[in-house]
């Protein structure tokens, strides 16, 4: 009997989830969250056939270099800005990522935090658990609306279009850009107007980042782009952190040039820029937007899959047939 193929789970998986990998491979499974070294994923992965990894494992050239067995790195997460996919294709390594099934559970999570960052209620928490609340004001904590304003979302993927559905019901005008324009037929059904990057900054009362992070994509909302917004606008970041230069997106909030912000998604994260937790007009939560336990499973669940399709596939890319 052939040997069955190693397989490297990065961070700690759901136990059902590892019974299955197990009915198909051998697995070295990481126990608890952790931020390995590239070295030691190196190591590991000179042993390994595939590998399950999350955004928090970046795999490039050195964390490949002289893995001879591997065939397959399948990342948890729609976004794969970890993996250096020219690297990986060099080698012949299959990469996969887990599209569509976070998409509603995403959208849910952003229209959330727009609307959080909007009405300020991070802010008005915080207010009432430190005994500030003494009697019902009219002027106390006033938020900006969502209903009826104008949406600006940036990266129309399917992200941003189930985002841009849920507007419609908030009776919202819903601006986009994107890389290239919708076809017609989805953007009557979003209710979506395709309009240039500094028109879409000019005209956002709630401004929300879907797009892919990138090269191109690095710091785009950067203090030219933020002076683009009115003041009363929101930014909402549910793409990934260094889209946005957080130091020009502090001094925005610090000198009212923006409304308010909300964040889940960071440069360093897990650290974060000091100055963002001193601003009182965020809400900031640790990149949980495809954190809901459903959606959680059916990522973990593809990603498996697409381990098993590209395990079962044969030779690696570009190997001799035998
Ligand atoms: C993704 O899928 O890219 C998210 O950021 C992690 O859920």
């Amino acid at each position: 009997m052939s040997e069955r193929p190693r397989v490297w789970v990065s961070q700690p998986l759901f136990a059902d989830v590892l019974a299955r990998l197990g009915e198909h491979f051998e697995v070295e499974a990481t126990r608890e969250v952790t931020r390995h070294e590239p070295a030691a994923v190196n190591a590991i992965l000179r042993r390994m056939d595939g590998a399950l990894v999350t955004l928090n494992d970046p795999i490039g050239a050195e964390q490949i270099a002289g893995a001879q067995r591997l065939r397959a790195i399948a990342n948890v997460g729609v976004g794969y800005n970890n993996l250096d996919i020219a690297a990986l294709s060099a080698a012949g390594i299959l990469a996969s990522n887990t599209p569509d099934v976070l998409t509603e559970t995403t959208a849910d999570f952003g229209f959330a935090l727009m609307m959080a960052a909007a009405r300020r209620m991070s802010e008005a928490e915080r207010w009432l658990r430190d005994g500030q609340w003494q009697r019902w004001s009219f002027d106390s904590l006033l938020g900006a609306d969502v209903h009826g304003a104008t949406l600006a979302i940036l990266g129309m993927g399917r992200i941003g279009q189930a985002i841009a559905r849920r507007a419609t019901g908030f009776g919202m005008r819903t601006l986009y850009h994107n890389r290239s324009r919708l076809p017609a037929a989805v953007e009557a059904e979003c209710k979506a107007q395709y309009v240039g990057f500094d028109e879409l900054l000019a005209r956002a009362d709630h401004l929300v980042l879907v797009l892919p992070y990138s090269p191109q994509s690095h710091h785009l909302i950067d203090a030219a782009a933020l002076a683009k917004l009115r003041p009363h606008a929101t930014l909402t970041n549910i793409a990934r952190g260094g889209i946005v230069d957080e130091d020009a997106l502090c001094d925005a909030l610090e000198h009212d040039r923006l409304g308010a912000a909300g964040l889940d998604v960071y440069e360093g994260e897990p650290r974060l820029n000091p100055r963002l937790l001193q601003q009182r007009r965020v809400v900031l939560t640790p990149h949980i937007a495809s954190g809901s336990l459903a959606t959680r499973r059916a990522m973990v669940a593809l990603a498996v899959d697409n381990l098993i399709a590209a395990l079962g596939f044969g030779p690696r890319a570009g190997d001799p047939p035998s």
